[in-house]
């Protein structure tokens, strides 16, 4: 795959579900709508000694009148594990990190793009330490069945990503998401998936799906999640398929609350299509 193919000018979407997790199958984040996390479904056994799963209620807000179905799903495929590394992983991350985007140019493009005020590279190869952590992100969210290519994003402090879907001709069921430096609000908005059903041959959309036109359903909900600095977020299936995501600005409010997000890096794994 080649980078800029992913991430050209405006994000391309598309759908293609190649394959089903089973729900819950790595034994995550399992809570449901007003309950707190249920733990019987939620043993922790491949979580990393310092992860835990979050429970919905603390790191999710939902807006406006979700369908209990629809909201189940995406509690059950929107996997957040807080503390998925430790600070000192953190540096380390950040050092590798930082030996190649330290020479790049935070880059604003048209307004129309899906990313403004980032710097991005893919990366293959890793320290040991690093590798590790890597390794487990590919262990935990994808059974082992990762893309080598890592892909690591560097959002400046005032830098957001705009509402998009991940076109499905370069990635496939699952997205997993280090969130480094920072806390911040990712918003999935639920999106007409059947505007997506574009088969792997067709050219992907071009983007920015919430003010997409044409669309013949509407929606009015979505969902905050709160990405706090070292969690990491597997979003797979509906949650990567049936909600558009994006990186809210400084500032914006999650329960009540501002968040100040700052210069963000994250690394984001993700499987074939
Ligand atoms: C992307 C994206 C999310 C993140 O690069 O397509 O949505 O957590 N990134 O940085
Ligand atoms: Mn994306």
């Amino acid at each position: 795959m080649l980078f800029n193919q992913f991430r050209s000018k405006n994000r391309l979407i598309s759908k293609g579900i190649k394959f089903c997790l089973q729900p819950n199958r790595r034994g995550l984040f399992c809570g449901t709508p007003n309950t707190s996390v249920n733990k019987e479904q939620c043993s922790n056994n491949d979580l990393p000694p310092s992860g835990k799963s979050a429970a919905s209620e603390v790191v999710f807000e939902f807006q406006n009148d979700w369908p209990a179905n629809i909201r189940h799903e995406l509690i059950r495929d929107m996997v957040l594990v807080e503390d998925f590394i430790n600070e000192p992983e953190e540096r380390l991350l950040m050092e590798e990190v930082e030996q190649v985007t330290k020479r790049m140019r935070y880059e604003y493009d048209h307004w129309d793009d899906a990313i403004h005020g980032y710097r991005e590279t893919e990366k293959k190869n890793w320290y040991p330490k690093n590798r590790e952590i890597i390794d487990r992100i590919g262990k935990l969210a994808f059974d082992g069945n990762v893309m080598p290519h890592v892909h690591v994003l560097d959002l400046a402090k005032d830098g957001i990503i705009k509402a998009h879907v991940d076109s499905s001709r370069y990635c496939g069921s699952i997205i997993a998401g280090l969130s480094l430096l920072t806390d911040c609000i990712m918003r999935l908005k639920r999106v007409d998936e059947t505007k997506y059903l574009q088969g792997r041959a067709k050219d992907a959309y071009q983007v920015q799906v919430a003010e997409s036109e044409g669309s013949t359903i509407e929606f009015n909900y979505y969902v905050d999640v709160l990405l706090k600095q070292r969690s990491l977020y597997i979003m797979k299936d509906s949650a990567r398929y049936k909600f558009s995501h994006e990186v809210l600005a400084p500032g914006a409010i999650f329960k009540n609350q501002e968040v100040n997000k700052d210069r963000r890096v994250s690394i984001l794994c993700r499987n074939e299509p």
